[in-house]
């Protein structure tokens, strides 16, 4: 199972400043950005995969028997900047995260992320930590799931769904999840979205904490860049372009600094924006439909 890396080329010429720096792929996946940034570094450079799942990080640690420029341990974004410090890789020249989840992951019937393929209610990307999908709809009540299928996946029949999964209980697989969604929903199954798209989605995010890793591991990345450093995020909701987007802009205006430490007139910028919001091409989202909903956005870390 390949996962076609988003955004390539458009990732790659923002971020490779340095060809011997070194620098993070923080969400490894199958390594198709990884692998690409490896072909431009050169001999001097060092690169670290990070990835919170096991199956990814073991893909990379395969890799990097035969590629001495590679290193991999499996960690969470939000650990970014201590797993670089501890290995002596900070400053970083670049860090990239392309966050949500891979197509392995979502091929796999048996990690429960998808409503296409009867799996058990798992979700997590960490299946050694945190609790499953079924354990979070088994168990939270009506108006939280409510909520969440609502703000996580502008679901517009939350009420009725979340209902109809407490009714339901206890939900095993995703053909139970599923079959609670189809039962509520008032939408029309269209080509492009099934009616539990919003659903699932909304599950993952809770299961993976995934908004709250985005944030946290934003900040450790910038922490461990150097300065001239740069940072790219590919997102697939508005929700993650929000987040990146309002963080990037705090960088910018020295907003960060001056919560921290109050300075007299204007707080010093720290960050330049590089790229903001490039969306992929009609030709990329033609061979990779999972492109359609991506945008990359690219800060620089200033002096
Ligand atoms: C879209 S895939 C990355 C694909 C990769 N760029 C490639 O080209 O093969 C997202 C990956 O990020 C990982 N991931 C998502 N959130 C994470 C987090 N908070 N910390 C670490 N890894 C995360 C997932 O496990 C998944 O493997």
């Amino acid at each position: 199972m390949r996962h076609a890396p988003v955004l390539l080329e458009e990732t790659l010429v923002a971020i490779v400043t340095a060809r011997g720096g070194n620098y993070v792929d923080a969400t490894w996946g199958r390594g198709g950005h990884g692998r690409a940034l490896l072909a431009r570094l050169g001999a001097k450079a060092r690169l670290l995969a990070l990835d919170r799942d096991a199956q990814a990080i073991a893909d990379a640690v395969g890799l990097a028997r035969a590629e001495p420029r590679l290193e991999a341990e499996q960690a969470c974004l939000s650990r970014l900047a201590e797993v670089v410090e501890r290995r002596g890789l900070a400053p970083l020249a670049g860090a990239l995260m392309d966050v949500g989840v891979s197509s392995p992951q979502l091929e796999d019937a048996d990690r429960g992320f998808s409503f296409m393929r009867d799996g058990p209610l798992d979700m997590r990307m960490d299946r050694d930590t945190g609790m499953t999908a079924a354990q979070w709809l088994n168990e939270a009540d009506a108006p939280e799931l409510a909520r969440a299928f609502r703000q996580l996946g502008g679901e517009r029949d939350a009420t009725r769904i979340a209902r109809a999964v407490v009714a339901r209980r206890p939900l095993e697989s995703t053909a139970d999840l599923a079959a609670a969604v189809a039962s509520a929903s008032t939408q029309n199954r269209d080509a492009h979205r099934h009616v539990a798209t919003r659903v699932f989605q909304a599950v993952r995010i809770v299961v993976n904490d995934e908004l709250g890793e985005l944030d946290a591991g934003l900040d450790a990345a910038f922490t461990a860049l150097g300065i001239g450093g740069r940072l790219a995020v590919i997102t697939f909701h508005s929700l993650e372009h929000r987040i990146v987007r309002r963080r990037f802009r705090a960088w910018r205006e020295g907003a960060a600094v001056a919560r921290r430490a109050p300075v007299r007139g204007e707080p010093p910028r720290r960050a330049r924006l590089v790229v903001r919001g490039a969306r992929p091409t009609d030709v990329e989202v033609g061979r990779n439909p999972r492109a359609r909903s991506a945008m990359l956005q690219v800060v620089e870390k200033c002096a």
